[in-house]
């Protein structure tokens, strides 16, 4: 039984983020509007769903068991799923019918005491699919493998035993060789570990790469050539923790610095460009122009994992931001790309990853106190333009994902796909967007028949 109480205290169990504790499937979705006949394949969205809380005002929205739902589209006709990934941690409690790992916010105390705190590879944030494998991953542990469309977990999955580190929530594929460059961090040395998957699905290249200080590293980009490490002062501080503060603080005398490494380079052939302070969460994407490396992503001027009610919270917030990095003159250069609007989550068509893209999708926040998604946005590199496809003042969205039409000749022929929650009555929909009409009303509102609270990123996996 879950200990979750009706009403919680905390804003990331109540309200759109309620957890929900059952397993549906339901098909032949009502919808308003119409499904794109030639739209097949998986949207999913994974997030932090606890199944055990064990303290509710210490609950930190990191600390949740990983759920998937799916919206499957075939022949015009949706149909929904969710299951919890069964991880090995959320199968002890299940087990013990109680929680057993404490979430990032009791840490401190348990380090107090001279006891450390067991973690769970909760398998919550982002999905990658890599040659006919989806994995559902967390940051601090292995990558699960998932099954589709049924959602079952496989187990985790060490890549035939090559995987020596934690495994980002943000590999990245390229597309054109079947690779998939990714990286671990931790609090303890080495510091930062990256890595090449090969196409037939081994670690084939890992390389300790050393940073000052341990950090939170949440993304990684790529290009053809090269990998891209952001290193910005996130900070892991264990004397912070045992007084009772956030293990993870900000301290810009670490520096901000980026740095690119040969695909199959190492410590010794990675260059660093410094910034100015910043923090990013999502790159969008990166790719090389003549001598230079292109990166875009949603930059802040401060990084938490906690908004602060010390500061305003757009400083935590990202927006569209350029970096080019000369590779042969060392020089940096460094615009916003838009100033208005704040947004995260960034997208591109998947196949461009590391490759020049016209196009970046992101999704708005609706700035206050406790941020939510309220518009898709749609940036055109080409013309500079920005679209909005807004949902209203009671709505809430979340990541979208880019499904290209099969055959497409255009970048953005295609649809953008996300959830859409009601504030209100807490009801959800899944909207499909036409790209190339991408402020007009959603072509399909698919009604989902259960509540979906909000979660992390999404993906799209083709039939
Ligand atoms: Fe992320």
């Amino acid at each position: 039984m879950s200990a979750l109480p009706k009403e919680a205290s905390n804003k990331y169990l109540r309200g759109t983020y309620e957890p929900v504790l059952d397993e549906s499937h339901a098909a032949d979705l009502e919808v308003i509007g119409e499904i794109p006949k030639d739209l097949a394949g998986h949207f999913l969205r994974i997030g932090p769903n606890p199944y055990f809380v064990p303290d509710e005002d210490k609950y930190h929205i990191f600390d949740g068991d990983g759920m998937v739902h799916s919206v499957e589209f075939s022949a015009g006709k949706a149909s929904y799923r969710n299951k919890f990934v069964d991880s090995a941690g959320l199968r002890e409690e299940r087990e013990k019918g109680h929680w057993i790992f404490p979430g990032l916010n009791m840490y401190g105390e348990l380090i107090a005491k001279g006891e450390m705190p067991k973690s769970k590879n909760t398998g919550n944030t982002a999905m990658v699919f890599h040659q006919g494998k989806l994995f559902g991953l967390m940051e601090g542990g292995t990558p699960y493998e998932l099954s589709l469309p049924s959602l079952e977990t496989v187990g985790e999955h060490d890549f035939d035993g090559t995987l020596t580190h934690n495994f980002t929530a943000h590999p990245k594929v390229d597309a054109q060789t079947g690779e998939m460059m990714t990286f671990g961090y931790s609090p303890f040395p080495p510091y930062l570990t990256y890595s090449v998957v090969s196409p037939e699905g081994k670690a084939v290249h890992t390389k300790e790469i050393t940073l000052p200080k341990g950090i939170m590293m949440h993304d990684c980009a790529i290009t053809a050539n090269y990998t891209i490490f952001p290193d910005l002062p996130l900070v892991f501080d264990f004397e912070k923790l045992t007084q009772g503060e956030s293990m993870i603080g900000w301290d810009p005398s670490n520096g901000s610095r980026i740095g690119i490494v040969p695909r199959f380079g190492d410590d010794e052939t990675i260059r660093w460009f410094d910034i100015e302070e910043s923090f990013l969460f999502h790159v969008a994407n990166a790719f090389e122009q003549g001598d230079e490396v292109v990166m875009q992503a949603c930059r802040s001027d401060h990084g938490a994992i906690e908004t602060s009610e010390n500061r305003d919270v757009r400083e935590q917030l990202g927006r569209l931001h350029e970096w080019r990095f000369n590779m042969k003159t060392g020089a940096v250069s460094s615009k916003r790309m838009i100033d208005d609007q704040y947004c995260d989550f960034p997208r591109i068509l998947d196949d461009l990853t590391g490759y020049p893209n016209r196009y970046i999708y992101a999704a708005r926040f609706r700035v206050n106190e406790m941020a939510t998604f309220d518009a898709e946005m749609k940036y055109d590199n080409q013309t500079g333009e920005l679209l909005i496809h807004a949902f209203g003042d009671n709505k809430e969205s979340g990541e979208a994902v880019f499904a290209p039409k099969v055959g497409a000749v255009d970048e953005d022929d295609g649809y953008v796909i996300c959830f859409v929650n009601d504030a209100d009555d807490r009801s959800c929909e899944c909207h499909i967007i036409d790209a190339k009409n991408f402020e007009a009303p959603a072509l399909a509102k698919i009604k989902i028949p259960v509540r979906v609270p909000h979660g992390f990123h999404a993906a799209w996996v083709p039939a």
